[in-house]
């Protein structure tokens, strides 16, 4: 059994760290807002360094530190995944481009040549994070007023197609959304390993349509019983369909060397809770961001209250907006956590961090080494269980 462990990427700009949020431009590392100081300002003035220069060091420290690839999420605020990564590509060597992209705004064919190219460019090194959107402001961002529901059935139709026209035979569709007559990719291009897919969403459209589709459902994390059921849902409906998917979840990370310095780096965080920014997080129609929003009380008295098991922590969407929940913990507690996650089925993890570039090596050198071990029978054989790149 191999677990693919993947880094994000902080596309949207990012923190200094998780107690100097993005919004107080302190030294931050980049992005595009007004008043960030390095590394794209120098003296007053942009310099050459540009925001993609930062994520091609995160990609490769990612790549350095062990992971198999990173996330590239897709939001209103963030640069575009695709051309980001045809973009990275040469920078690094066996590090897989996870894209998030709303199937929705694209067509189907255009979006398999896109793939396919891809895929020639970097021999094989293209993932798809499918997203059907969560509703809301940002789906508006998109002028896209489809219902929640039928954002599924557009996904579902979608990936039918780009599978359709995969192979180069003539493809010929005329359905709810789409239409084809005669779609194939080139013989150039035809032939390439279709990219594994990452399926989100926790409606039931999303189960739905993740059984038919997925190779990773995957999820938020959420206290560990609820992800159990949630597992156990998707399985049985794509078993249903004979199918069987594998698991995947994404998951911040503050470790440190101690737990204690752990809690610290939290309560430094603690400073700045936004609960404006946690609320906009969970704005919309997604059924998975208001089951996780749901965790966060109303009434805080402090934060080792969000602390929901062990080292679980549901108080990330306050300090930086997004998911709530990470791990928190030292070093060998986040890898014994992970552990226990690995025994309840997950296949797969997208582990962050603020600032994703110090972290990456932190993560990379701290934890990953630690995982597993409480499966491993030889000492020093941890590369058995994880698809890691060294
Ligand atoms: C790990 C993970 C990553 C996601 N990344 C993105 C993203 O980059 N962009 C986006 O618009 N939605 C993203 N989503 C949102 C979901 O794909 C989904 O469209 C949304 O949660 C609505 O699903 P639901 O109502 O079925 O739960 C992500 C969800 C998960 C679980």
């Amino acid at each position: 059994m191999t677990i693919d462990v993947y880094w994000r990427i902080g596309m949207e700009g990012d923190h200094a760290s998780l107690r100097t949020p993005r919004r107080y431009n302190r030294g931050n590392a980049g992005g595009y807002g007004p008043g960030n100081l390095a590394p794209a300002i120098r003296g007053g003035a942009l310099d050459d360094y540009s925001y993609l220069d930062h994520m091609a060091a995160v990609v490769r420290a990612s790549e350095s530190a062990g992971f198999l690839g990173g996330l590239l999420p897709s939001f209103p605020v963030t640069d575009d995944p695709w051309a980001v990564s045809a973009a990275l590509a040469a920078e690094s060597t066996t590090y897989r481009f996870m894209v998030a992209f709303q199937p929705g705004f694209l067509h189907p064919v255009q979006a398999a040549r896109m793939s396919a190219s891809l895929q020639r460019a970097t021999g094989g090194r293209l993932v798809y994070n499918i997203i059907s959107g969560g509703g809301g402001p940002a789906q508006l961002w998109w002028g896209d007023k489809v219902a929640h529901d039928d954002r599924y059935a557009r996904t579902s139709e979608f990936l039918d197609v780009l599978r359709g026209v995969w192979d180069g035979h003539p493809y010929d569709h005329d359905g709810r959304f789409y239409r084809t007559e005669g779609a194939a990719l080139p013989p150039g291009l035809a032939g390439q390993p279709f990219p594994e897919v990452y399926f989100s969403g926790s409606s039931g459209a999303a189960v739905a349509a993740a059984g038919r589709h997925a190779d990773y459902y995957l999820s938020w994390l959420e206290p560990f019983a609820d992800l159990r059921a949630k597992f156990d849902g998707v399985r049985r409906h794509a078993e249903n369909l004979g199918r069987t998917p594998k698991f995947a979840v994404r998951i911040d990370i503050v470790a440190r060397h101690t737990e204690e310095a752990a809690w610290a780096e939290i309560e430094k965080g603690w400073a700045f809770v936004d609960r404006e920014a946690a609320n906009r997080a969970a704005a919309g129609d997604s059924v998975g961001a208001a089951r996780i929003a749901g965790w966060v009380p109303e009434t805080i008295t402090g934060y080792r209250d969000l602390e929901v098991q062990p080292n679980v922590w549901c108080g990330f969407s306050l300090i930086r907006g997004g998911p709530a929940f990470g791990l928190v913990g030292s070093y060998e507690q986040v890898a014994q956590r992970l552990d226990e996650l690995i025994e309840l089925g997950v296949d797969a993890f997208i582990l962050a961090g603020n600032p994703h570039l110090e972290e990456a090596y932190r993560v990379g050198e701290e934890v990953l080494p630690l995982l597993g071990r409480s499966r491993l029978t030889a000492p020093g054989a941890v590369s058995d269980v994880l698809s890691i790149a060294r």
